[in-house]
C-alpha cells in the first residue's frame, strides 16, 4: 500500500518513513528541502534498503499538489509533515506561517478527500498552552495560541475537524506531540536543526560537541520542584511508531469518530536540570551550563495523559529519556565526526 508523507525528509518525518517501510509499506515522499536536506533521503535508504520515492516541490502550489495526486492515484493515506515550525519565526513572520502551514493543509485535503484516503496531522501539545491540570488530557481546553506557529495547529486541527463532518469517508487523526527528541539508533538518521538550535536536546549536544560554549538554562525559578521548566520528552521513534499505528488504525477502520486526536508523549514529566543530568549520565561528560533569563512564551509545564493513546490507539511510548539522550549524543558524534 502507497503513502504519501510530506515534510518526508524532516526530523519526525524522517523516522516514520522508516517506520512505515519496515512495516511494508511503500513511500512516497514530498519536500521542499527548505528545513532539510536530500541526504536524509540515503540515510533513510541506508536503515531499510529501500529508498523512498521522492518529490521535490512547494506544496503552496496548488497545481503541483492536484498534480501529484493524479499520478499517485493509489495512494491509502498521507501522513501530513510538512510545515514551519519555529515558534520564535512564526512571531517575526505569521503571514509566511499562516500561508504555509495553513493552505498546504487545505490543499492537502482536497486531494485526500477526493481519494478517500486516511489522513495523520502533525499537532502539538502548543495547543493546550500552559494547561491547568498536569497531567493534560485530550479534552483539556485549548488555550490561547503563544505564537502564529501555535495558532496555525490550532486553526489547522478545527479546519480538518469540520472538513471531516461534511466527508464521513474521510478519516483523519491529529496526533499532537509532546517534545519530540533523540535519534534513530542507527545513528544514520536525527536531528539536523539549521543555525543555533533553539530547542532543547540539539543545544545540549551541540554545547557537548564543542560547536556552543555552554548551555543557557531559561529561568530556574519557576514554581516546579527544582525551579526549572517541566516537559514531556519523547523519543523521535517512538513517535514515528504511533503515526504508523495511528495511519493503520484508519486504514483497518478501526477508528471510533472519523476525526480523532491523541496525546503522543511518555506521561512522564522531566525538568531542564533532570535533562541535563541524563545527558551527563549517558555521555559520560560534565555539560557547561548557567542560568539565564525566563524565556519569553515558555509554559511552566506540560506533560501528557497518555491514556487514550494507550488504550484506544494501542501504542505507548517505550524508550526512556536516558535511550533518547544516549541516541542524541551518538548522532551528534556520528555527524561531527567526533
Ligand atoms: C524545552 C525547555 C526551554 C533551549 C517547542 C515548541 C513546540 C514543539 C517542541 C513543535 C523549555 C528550555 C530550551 C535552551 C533552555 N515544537 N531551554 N535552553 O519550547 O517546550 O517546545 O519544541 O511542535 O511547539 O514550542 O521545546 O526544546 O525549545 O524547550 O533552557 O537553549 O528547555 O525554556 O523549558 P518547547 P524547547
Amino acid at each position: 500500500m502507497k503513502v504519501l508523507v510530506t515534510g518526508g525528509l524532516g526530523f519526525i518525518g524522517s523516522h516514520t518513513v522508516v517506520e512505515l517501510q519496515q512495516k511494508g509499506f511503500e513511500v512516497v515522499i514530498i519536500d521542499d528541502l527548505s528545513n532539510s536536506s536530500i541526504e536524509v533521503l540515503g540515510g533513510i535508504a541506508s536503515i531499510t534498503g529501500k529508498t523512498p520515492l521522492f518529490e521535490q516541490f512547494d506544496l503552496r502550489d496548488k497545481q503541483k499538489v492536484e498534480t501529484f495526486f493524479e499520478t499517485h492515484n493509489d495512494i491509502v493515506g498521507v501522513i501530513h509533515f510538512a510545515a514551519s515550525k519555529a515558534v520564535g519565526e512564526s512571531v517575526e513572520k505569521p503571514l509566511l506561517y499562516y500561508e504555509n502551514n495553513l493552505n498546504t493543509l487545505i490543499y492537502m485535503l482536497k486531494s485526500v478527500v477526493q481519494l478517500e484516503a486516511s489522513f495523520i496531522f502533525s499537532s502539538s501539545c502548543t495547543v493546550y498552552g500552559q494547561a491547568d491540570q498536569m497531567p493534560i488530557t485530550e479534552n483539556a481546553p485549548t488555550k490561547p495560541a503563544e505564537s502564529p506557529y501555535g495558532n496555525t495547529k490550532q486553526i489547522g486541527e478545527e479546519i480538518i475537524k469540520d472538513t471531516c463532518k461534511v466527508h464521513s469517508k474521510l478519516n483523519a487523526i491529529s496526533l499532537r506531540y509532546f517534545n519530540p527528541i533523540g535519534a534513530h539508533p542507527t545513528a544514520k538518521i536525527g536531528e539536523l536543526p539549521i543555525g543555533v538550535p533553539q530547542n532543547l536536546v540539539p543545544f545540549i549536544t551541540q554545547t557537548a560537541a564543542g560547536l556552543r560554549k555552554e548551555l543557557s538554562v531559561f529561568g530556574n525559578d519557576y514554581p516546579t520542584p527544582d525551579g526549572t521548566c517541566i516537559r514531556d520528552y519523547i523519543h523521535v521513534v517512538d513517535l514515528a511508531k504511533a503515526h504508523v499505528i495511528a495511519l493503520e488504525r484508519l486504514i483497518n477502520g478501526k477508528n471510533q469518530y472519523n476525526y480523532e486526536t491523541f496525546n503522543v508523549g511518555t506521561g512522564k514529566g522531566s525538568s531542564v536540570l533532570e535533562v541535563i543530568k541524563s545527558f551527563e549520565k549517558v555521555s559520560g561528560k560534565e555539560l557547561p551550563y548557567k542560568f539565564a533569563p525566563k524565556r519569553e512564551g515558555d509554559v511552566i509545564q506540560a506533560y501528557a495523559d497518555t491514556a487514550k493513546a494507550n488504550n484506544d490507539l494501542g501504542w505507548k511510548a517505550e524508550s526512556t529519556l536516558d535511550d533518547a539522550m544516549d541516541s542524541a549524543w551518538k548522532w551528534e558524534q556520528h555527524i561531527r565526526n567526533i
